[in-house]
């Protein structure tokens, strides 16, 4: 940015610089330097599936100003998919990525996707969905199979409930992620190349939360994640355990709020001294026809698209809204797969512009209005 730094936080794999911060809220401007690659931050950061139906190629994420993308953990702990990723000499290879990549644990997708998934105090146990075989997921196969994979960040392998239940259930698998932490760091063999992050635990709960924030500070990390939110929790509820997360966890470092992907959590979260996000919302949405703006979104699938010849939106400078209409794309976008596609580069460029925004907002001192903009543009007149 052509200015020195606030404040440098400086580790082998990764050196987080803050040049700006909001004087009325906790955001902050910044330049995380990783192994592949510099990002500014805030950042989204979208999962970097091949070019499939919803995923979009490298190139085009390139072109959509993407600095980190979320790498699939291949094929979890089935021997093929790590063997292939080494031989290919890691993911950043095989999938042609020369930027920042970072890969979650594995554990969280394994209990959301497969809910067969059962935890003990080993690992996450579940059954191979390609032939039916139980499989066990510990911290040190996951941080081997990370490892191997070679992301920038890796995430611990933590013990992830719903955000809607309350209970010891809760209390226990904050200490077992905790526990499991610990696991991850005496496994992770690349610590000069690879960030290893650990994640705050403990539900809806304040006290869990601060208990898990402190035990995570008080050992040697890069950087940190929030996780087990954005699951269907109350907004209120959701923001409370994200500013007490970031009271605690130190603020010369970055933080990740995982899964989280609403332009208004972005916009309060980053209020709240959050620099990182990733959600597959902005591409699954786009399965369903809905295209991002600033004052929601646009169900193209409705009817009342089909003569309307405007792009999707007349700021957006992306490939889909410079040479499609949403006439086009609303006879399209639920039929074929170039529908979806062209939707789903819009969307991304959508949070990718957003971001930028609120970075300059931050980087001029201007983030409450802002934020005050978003919301009367998002929710009207009231606010
Ligand atoms: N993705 C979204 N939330 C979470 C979480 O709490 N843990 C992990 N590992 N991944 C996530
Ligand atoms: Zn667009």
């Amino acid at each position: 940015y052509g200015k020195t730094p606030l404040s440098v936080s400086d580790y082998p794999a990764l050196k987080f610089e803050i040049y700006a911060k909001c004087s009325t809220t906790k955001a902050r401007a910044s330049l995380m330097h990783l192994p592949h690659h510099t990002a500014q931050t805030p950042m989204f950061m979208p999962v970097g599936t091949l070019g499939t139906m919803k995923g979009l190629t490298t190139r085009q994420l390139q072109d959509l100003d993407c600095h980190v993308i979320l790498g699939n953990t291949y094929h979890l702990g089935s021997k093929p998919g790590q063997e292939i990723i080494e031989k290919a000499g890691g993911l950043h290879n095989f999938m042609n990525w020369p930027r920042g990549l970072l890969t979650d644990s594995g554990g969280f997708q394994m209990v959301s996707l497969l809910k067969l998934a059962n935890i003990t105090e080993e690992g996450v146990e579940f059954e191979n969905p390609y032939d039916g075989q139980k499989m066990l997921l510990t911290p040190e196969e996951s941080i081997g199979l990370q490892n191997t994979i070679g992301a920038d960040i890796i995430m611990q392998l933590d013990d992830v409930v719903s955000s809607l239940i309350s209970g010891p259930r809760v209390e226990e698998a904050m200490h077992r992620s905790i526990r499991w932490l610990d696991r991850c760091t005496k496994a992770h063999k690349n610590p000069t190349t690879q960030n290893l992050f650990p994640i705050v635990q403990g539900g809806l709960d304040v006290n869990l939360r601060k208990i898990s924030a402190e035990e995570i500070i008080k050992r040697d990390f890069s950087g940190y994640a929030i996780g087990g939110l954005s699951g269907g929790e109350a907004k209120d509820q959701f923001w409370r355990m994200v500013n007490i997360s970031t009271d605690i966890l130190e603020e010369t470092k970055p933080r990740y709020c995982m899964g989280v992907g609403y332009s208004e959590d972005l916009v309060v979260c980053s209020a709240l001294g959050v620099d990182m996000y990733d959600c597959v919302f902005p591409t699954r949405t786009a399965r369903f026809g809905n295209a991002l703006v600033m004052g929601g979104s646009l169900l193209l699938r409705s009817g009342k698209y089909d003569k309307d010849f405007r792009p999707i939106d007349e700021n957006c400078e992306c490939l889909t809204c410079r040479k499609y209409t949403r006439a086009y794309l609303h006879s399209v976008v639920t039929k074929e797969n170039v529908g979806c596609h062209l939707v789903s580069i819009h969307n991304i460029a959508f949070q990718m512009r957003l971001m930028r925004e609120i970075r300059a907002a931050i980087l001029e001192d201007r983030y409450p209005e802002y934020i005050r903009k978003f919301m009367k543009k998002r929710f009207g007149s009231q606010v």
